[in-house]
C-alpha cells in the first residue's frame, strides 16, 4: 500500500564496496549505525560491486567478496524484510541513470574530485573512465531512491556534495525530479585508530596484522591484538591529550559498552593497562560474537543468500524504476507504451 507522503519515514541509503572484511573501525564508525538506523528510517543498503570494477579486481575475488559482503550485511542484523538489502549490479537502473547523469556533470567537476586524483596516482597504469565517472554512479545510487540522508565518512563527503549539485542542477532545468540528499551525521562519529599506531586510522589494508581487528576475528585473536595494543608509559586509564593509544581503547570500550569516558575512568581507577586491555577485548568479543555467528550460518546457506538477493533486487528495481522513468520522460527519451 502506498503511504501518504507526510507519513513516509525519511529514507537513508548507503552502499559499501566489496573489498576485504570490514574492520572493527568500519563497524563502530559506520556499520553499527546502519543497523540502528533501520529502526527509525526507511533504509536501503547495498554492496557496490560496480564501483569495485574501477580498479579491475580478479573476477573470482570480486564474486566471492560481493557474496561475503552481502552475507555480512545480513549478519549485522539488517532485516531483509524491513530494509532493502541488495547488490548494485542486480539493479540495472543504477547504471542507466548514471549515464544520464554523466551528461549533466561537467568534466571539470569530476576532475576536481580528490578521490579521483588519489586513485589516478595509485593506479596510474589504469586510469579508466569508470574511475572518473565513479561519483556519477554514486549519485545515481543515491538519487534514484529519492534518498534524504546518506551516512558517509569524511572521504565520501565531496562525492555527496557533487550529488547535491547534480540534483539541484537537474531540478533547475526540469522541475522537481530529485531529492537533494543530506549527509547523515551519526550520534557519535566514532573514529577508531590503528592498535599499533594510534595516530593513523584503523585500516583493513594495514600490512601489520596486529594493527586492526576484523569484524570476523575469533576471540583468541581479538585478545592477542588488544594485548599488544600500543599505549604509553603512564599507567592511568583516562582520556587525555598525548594518550592516543589509551584514548582509542577508551573509544572502543565506550562504543561497545555504552559507558562514557568518566564512567570508564572510574571503573579502572587504580587498575593497570593489563586489566583495561583485557576488558576492552572482552567487550569487543561480545559485541562481535553475534555477527560472527550469524555470518557463519548465513555464508553457508547459499539458498538463503540467493533468496535475499532476489528479494532485495526486486524491491530496489520497483522503487528505482519510478525515478528512472520520470527522468527519461523529462529529458526527452521516447518511451514506448
Ligand atoms: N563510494 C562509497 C565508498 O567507497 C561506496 C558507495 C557507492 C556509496 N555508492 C554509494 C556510499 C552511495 C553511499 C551512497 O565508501
Amino acid at each position: 500500500m502506498e503511504q501518504n507522503l507526510s507519513e513516509r519515514k525519511k529514507r537513508v541509503l548507503s552502499l559499501i564496496q566489496p573489498t576485504a572484511v570490514p574492520t572493527l573501525g568500519n563497524y563502530l564508525g559506520a556499520l553499527k549505525n546502519w543497523r540502528d538506523m533501520a529502526e527509525d528510517y526507511d533504509c536501503i543498503f547495498g554492496v557496490a560491486d560496480l564501483h569495485a570494477l574501477t580498479v579491475r579486481p580478479e573476477p573470482a575475488d570480486l564474486r566471492r567478496q560481493t557474496l561475503e559482503m552481502f552475507a555480512l550485511l545480513l549478519a549485522l542484523g539488517l532485516d531483509p524484510d524491513k530494509s532493502i538489502v541488495f547488490i548494485q549490479s542486480h539493479v540495472h537502473t543504477h547504471a542507466e541513470l548514471s549515464w544520464i547523469l554523466n551528461c549533466y556533470t561537467q568534466f571539470g567537476e569530476a576532475a576536481r574530485m580528490t578521490q579521483f586524483k588519489e586513485k589516478s596516482q595509485k593506479h596510474s597504469d589504469n586510469i579508466n573512465i569508470g574511475l572518473f565517472s565513479y561519483p556519477t554512479l554514486m549519485a545515481a545510487d543515491i538519487l534514484i531512491y529519492q534518498t534524504d540522508f546518506v551516512p558517509v565518512g569524511a572521504d565520501q563527503k565531496q562525492h555527496l556534495e557533487l550529488t547535491r549539485d547534480i540534483a539541484e542542477r537537474f531540478n533547475g532545468i526540469y522541475g522537481n525530479v530529485f531529492t537533494p540528499p543530506e549527509p547523515f551525521i551519526g550520534k557519535k562519529g566514532a573514529k577508531i585508530m590503528s592498535l599499533q599506531d594510534p595516530t593513523a586510522k584503523m585500516s583493513k589494508s594495514d600490512i601489520n596484522p596486529k594493527a586492526s581487528v576484523s569484524v570476523l576475528d575469533e576471540p583468541d585473536a581479538i585478545v592477542k591484538k588488544f594485548k599488544s595494543a600500543v599505549t604509553d608509559s603512564d599507567s592511568r586509564v583516562c582520556y587525555a591529550e598525548g594518550k592516543d593509544g589509551v584514548n582509542n581503547l577508551m573509544t572502543v570500550y565506550s562504543c561497545c559498552t555504552g559507558l562514557d569516558y568518566d564512567a570508564i575512568e572510574r571503573e579502572f581507577d587504580g587498575k593497570g593497562y593489563g586489566d583495561f586491555k583485557a576488558a576492552v577485548a572482552g567487550a569487543v568479543i561480545e559485541e562481535l560474537r553475534p555477527i560472527r555467528e550469524n555470518y557463519g550460518r548465513i555464508i553457508a546457506d547459499k539458498a538463503y543468500l540467493a533468496e535475499c538477493a532476489s528479494k532485495g533486487a526486486a524491491s530496489a528495481l520497483r522503487l528505482s524504476t519510478r525515478t528512472l522513468d520520470k527522468v527519461k520522460r523529462k529529458v526527452g527519451l521516447w518511451q514506448k507504451a
